[in-house]
């Protein structure tokens, strides 16, 4: 894999010509454009294939999560607007995992469709252990030990891999194996800012980590020259 296709660019935007201006520049110079509920809700799933049109693969992070059969039909939906990558929450337990994997993989072979990787968001890294305990009453674990038996649990079920904190990689990497897919975000060239990212690793340590794909967002997208940051973040990743 080049180093490009492992940049998954977070379009955090309102507006449909904004992502479309970003993806007029950079094209198939990026692996996928990350259309989650802001930009989704905005401009609806017709801006999946617009990026398309334009050569651009879709990772749609709508974190889906309901029970098992509604999942799978939205599963369905976003296999038919061809999307590259979708997500799900873990939580939704197994049966829900386990229907939209086997759905999934018929709508695609139906359709002769290249099948979408499926991503599981295990626990959010907005939760401490604090929220773990005392609100979701999971105790005498630590977060890392429910990350990497939920991930687990997705791959069992026949999720591709996990979205997860770049300090979990290498524990889910040991539990997963090689071919389970692992997407970081938080992630900071040295010569960006770092927003409201608070534990933040360049594209090369995440790469050293065992990442298989990155989200990066605000360093591409704020850049005076999009296309210029994205060169720069390829140079660090190759180096
Ligand atoms: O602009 P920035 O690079 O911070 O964007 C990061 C993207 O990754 C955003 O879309 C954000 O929602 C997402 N994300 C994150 N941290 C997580 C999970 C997802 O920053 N733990």
């Amino acid at each position: 894999m080049q180093a490009k296709d492992r940049i998954i660019l977070a379009l955090d935007v309102d507006h449909e010509e904004e992502a479309l201006r970003l993806a007029d520049k950079l094209g198939d110079n990026i692996g996928f454009y990350k259309v989650g509920m802001q930009l989704f809700n905005s401009a609806g799933p017709g801006i999946v294939r617009a990026i398309q049109d334009r050569g651009g693969k879709v990772f749609v992070d709508l974190k889906f999560h309901d029970i098992p059969n509604t999942v799978a039909a939205a599963g369905r939906v976003v296999t038919r607007l061809g999307c590259s990558m979708f997500n799900i929450h873990a939580a939704g337990g197994r049966e829900m995992m386990k229907n939209l994997a086997a759905a999934v993989q018929e709508e695609a072979d139906k359709l002769h469709q290249p099948v979408p990787i499926t991503l599981a968001v295990t626990v959010l890294t907005s939760i401490g252990q604090s929220d773990l305990e005392n609100d979701m009453l999971i105790r005498g674990l630590q977060i890392e030990d429910v990350v990497v038996k939920w991930a687990l649990v997705a791959k069992e079920c026949g999720i591709n891999g996990v979205v997860c904190s770049p300090r979990e990689i290498a524990a889910i990497r040991a539990a997963c194996g090689a071919e389970f897919k692992i997407v970081t975000p938080g992630i900071r060239p040295a010569w960006s800012e770092t927003n409201d990212q608070k534990r933040i690793t360049t594209p090369g340590d995440a790469l050293k980590l065992g990442a298989d794909y990155m989200v990066i967002g605000r360093p591409i997208t704020q850049a005076s020259d999009p296309f210029v940051a994205v060169q720069k973040i390829i140079e660090e990743m190759e180096a």
